[in-house]
This record gives C-alpha cells, structure tokens and sequence, in this order.
C-alpha cells in the first residue's frame, strides 16, 4: 500500500503552495509512493493533466488509474527534454520532493539504510552504473575526502577517507558490514548513527549525483514554468537547502543577482516564502521524517 511505501510530508503545505489551477498542467517530479500526486489530482478538473515523475522503477507500482496522469520514469535532471517528448512545452507548477522514499530506505538491499546490512548499492535508479562499492573500492583517497567532507559534512573525512583506503587494500567491501567495520574506529564515541548517516548521505549524494541533477533541474524550472507558474521544492538538508534557496531568490547558485544596463534585477522566480516552511509538531510526532523538511516556494515572474 502506498502509505507504507512513503507518508507524504507537509501534504497540504505543498499541493497549497502549487496554487492549482483545475485545467492546469502540474508536475510531480518525485512521484515516490503518489502521495503528493494524488493530492494534486483531487485538486484537478477533468481537463487537468499531472505528470509525474520518478527514476525508480519500484515507485510505479503506486500509480493511480487516471487518465489524467502521465507517469516518466526517468530522471528529472532531463525535466525540459521528458516534457517535450510527451507533448508539454509549458507548465503550471513543479512539486520537488527531494531524496530518497521511506520504501527505499526500508528494502535492505537497496544498501540505502544503517540499520541492515545489505549490498553497498544506493542507487536510486537501479539502471545507473556507478554503486557505492565502487565508489568505495576505486575512488582515490582524495575524492574520497571530498565526498565524506561536502556531501556528509563528516568531521573526520581526511582520515575516513584513508582509512577506507588502506582497508581495501587488505580486502573490497562488499558489503554495508564490510564498511561499518572499517570505519568503526573513527566514529566517535556515543554518536554512531549520525556518523554513519553522514557517510551514508555522502555516499548516495555521489552515486545518484544528487547536487548535479539538483542544479540542472532548477534551471530547467525557469524555462519551462509559465509566467506566474509556481516551483515548490521539499529538501531534507542544508546541502539540497542551498541552492533551492540561492536560486528562487537569484536565479544562480553563488553571488548576487544580475542586473541589467538600467539596474533592473534579472531573475526568473520572485520567493514566495521568504522563511521556509517546516513541519508542525504534530507532523513530526508522527512522522518523524518530516523533521528535516524544508519547503521553499517560488512563482515564475
Ligand atoms: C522523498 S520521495 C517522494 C515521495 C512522494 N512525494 C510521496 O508522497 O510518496 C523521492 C522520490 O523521488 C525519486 N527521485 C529522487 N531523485 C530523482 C531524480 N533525480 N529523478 C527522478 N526521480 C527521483 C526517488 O526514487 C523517490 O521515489
């Protein structure tokens, strides 16, 4: 059932800050378990059309029997591209739900969670051919540091990533035990979980190529979105937080925003929530996902 495959975080908050229109043209680009999906389709007319997104062939067991819906099972790093192969040059508004399901986090194979040991996979589309193994097994130690440092904010990283290096040396990993096993002397004490999570986090970031396809999606947003059209984006830590931020207020990922010969601000989006949107208490209770979440909005100027 969908509802154990993924509880739909801050549901309201997202499918209200799409503002929909009942004749509109909406995209749910992480589709996941549909929950935020359906939501959007309550909100649509007969005339209306949803077209939902996701890379993971898993999450296409949730689709709904609806005409209305167009499901795209590919990656929406080539949003603009998918749009225009089914017919669609100009939408309404985009929902970005970003990160990994509850359903993949809970299929110990996938090698996505700490809690079970499984394969070192961590690919989201199970297509793609770079698996944490071997980023593990073939990164030099530098790149590894790199990782560990920006993408899991791991204090120790330097050391991490050496001893990662000398520990294949002796023997691959293969597995998530293999790896807790070569990293277990540099956690620090009492702080297990949030250490492996960060290496964790740094390890899928690179498989999926979270940042890359972040940025290339959000500039996509800009040509595809009609005037007016809205772009709402749910992320889960300051590294996805970032560049959501950066760019519905400028329209780029570092410095200030262009201006033109006169001084007037050239950027596509104005922000509609200067402050992001959290979860209520009561979200977090039950569900303890919703923690993390940040929820930014922005409408095409
Ligand atoms: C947090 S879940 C979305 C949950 C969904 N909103 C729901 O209510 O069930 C993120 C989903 O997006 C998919 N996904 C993540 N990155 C993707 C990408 N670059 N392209 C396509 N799908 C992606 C994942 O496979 C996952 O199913």
């Amino acid at each position: 059932m969908a509802n154990n495959y993924h509880v739909p975080v801050m549901l309201k908050e997202c499918v209200d800050g799409l503002n929909i229109k009942p004749d509109g043209v909406y995209v749910d680009v992480t589709f996941g378990g549909g929950g935020h999906s359906k939501e959007i389709l309550k909100h649509l007319g007969p005339k209306g059309t949803l077209i939902a997104f996701d890379q993971d062939p898993d999450a296409q067991k949730n689709i709904p029997d609806d005409k209305r819906l167009v499901f795209i099972d590919q990656n929406f790093g080539f949003l603009k591209n998918n749009l225009r192969l089914k017919g669609f040059k100009q939408v309404d508004g985009i929902l970005a739900d970003l990160g990994v399901s509850s359903h993949q986090f809970d299929v110990p194979e996938r090698g996505f969670s700490i809690r079970y040991n499984g394969d070192l996979d961590m690919r989201m589309d199970q297509h793609g051919k770079l698996t944490a193994t071997e980023v593990l097994n073939t990164y030099s130690e530098d790149k590894l540091h790199k990782i560990f440092g920006i993408y899991g904010e791991v204090k120790n990283a330097k050391s991490l990533a050496r001893s990662i290096v000398t520990a294949r040396l002796d023997k691959p990993f293969t597995d998530i035990n293999s790896l807790k096993a070569a990293v277990a002397s540099y956690i620090p004490k009492g702080k297990e979980n949030k250490y492996l999570a960060q290496v964790f986090q740094a390890l899928r970031i690179e498989v999926n190529a979270e940042i890359q396809v972040l940025e290339n999606f959000l500039q996509q947003t800009a040509d595809v979105l009609v005037a007016g059209g809205r772009l709402v984006v749910m992320s889960y830590h300051s590294l996805e937080d970032r560049p959501v931020k950066n760019f519905m207020a400028k329209g780029k990922f570092q410095g200030e925003v262009d201006k033109d010969f006169f001084g007037n601000q050239q950027k596509p989006f104005n922000v509609v929530t200067r402050k992001a949107i959290v979860a209520s208490d009561e979200e977090i209770v039950q569900n303890n996902r919703a923690r993390s979440a940040k929820l930014r909005i922005a409408e095409k100027i």
